[in-house]
């Protein structure tokens, strides 16, 4: 009876260790592929962004921040299945940069780990998240501010008039200026359901 007992208790305690086990290696595997992702979608973009800042200048590479990465999210979201996006604490455009409460919580901890120290280009976040809407794998990588995004992003009064300008047209709430290198802008996000 005792021998039985331990050895259902064993059974259970291995399935419990086998699923954590499972569950961690999910866990890289998911993270993996979530930063494969991010680099496919800075890469893609940065390059398209260099492209129309050298060859059309600032005021019209704004199109390739404006349409191009909301694009290529939505093309990177179709072809996976995930919601890829990019938000930040103080978003140009509100109704696509603006973080939910989680995103919000993880964009603040990597100011405040910056502010200690903390090399922002190594940082990341990944967890499993319960909503209401189900169960959800959640990643989150800062994207840092360049001397390229000063011209878009860097103190207003710095920022060339016709850029200025055509940013006041297209975003009357913006709040993504002032910016120094090196500075967290926002982060790529990444929602995947499990
Ligand atoms: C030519 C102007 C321009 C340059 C250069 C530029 N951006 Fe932007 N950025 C924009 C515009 C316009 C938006 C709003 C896009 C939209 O409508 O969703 C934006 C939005 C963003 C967002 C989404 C969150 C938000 O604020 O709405 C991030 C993150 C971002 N930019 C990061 C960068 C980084 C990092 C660089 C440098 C590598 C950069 N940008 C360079 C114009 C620019």
């Amino acid at each position: 009876m005792f021998q039985k007992t331990s050895l259902s208790a064993v059974a259970v305690l291995c399935g419990a260790i086998f699923s954590q086990v499972q569950a961690a290696d999910n866990m890289t595997q998911y993270q993996d592929e979530a930063r494969s992702v991010v680099k496919t979608f800075g890469q893609t973009l940065g390059g398209e962004l260099k492209k129309a800042l050298q060859e059309q200048g600032p005021a019209a590479a704004i199109s390739v921040c404006k349409d191009t990465a909301p694009a290529i999210g939505s093309q990177l979201s179709r072809n996976n299945g995930w919601k890829v996006t990019r938000v930040s604490l103080r978003a140009r455009n509100p109704m696509l940069g603006f973080p939910d409460a989680w995103e919000q919580k993880v964009l603040g901890d990597f100011d405040a780990r910056q502010a200690r120290g903390e090399a922002a280009d190594t940082m990341e976040q990944a967890e499993i998240v319960t909503e209401p809407q189900g169960k959800f794998f959640r990643y989150l990588k800062p994207v840092v501010t360049q001397e390229l995004c000063l011209t878009c992003h860097g103190a207003r009064e710095k920022i060339a008039e016709p850029v200025r300008d055509a940013l006041a047209k297209a975003y009357p709430h913006d709040a993504a200026v002032g910016y120094t290198v090196g500075q967290i802008r926002g982060a790529v996000s990444i929602k995947r359901p499990l």
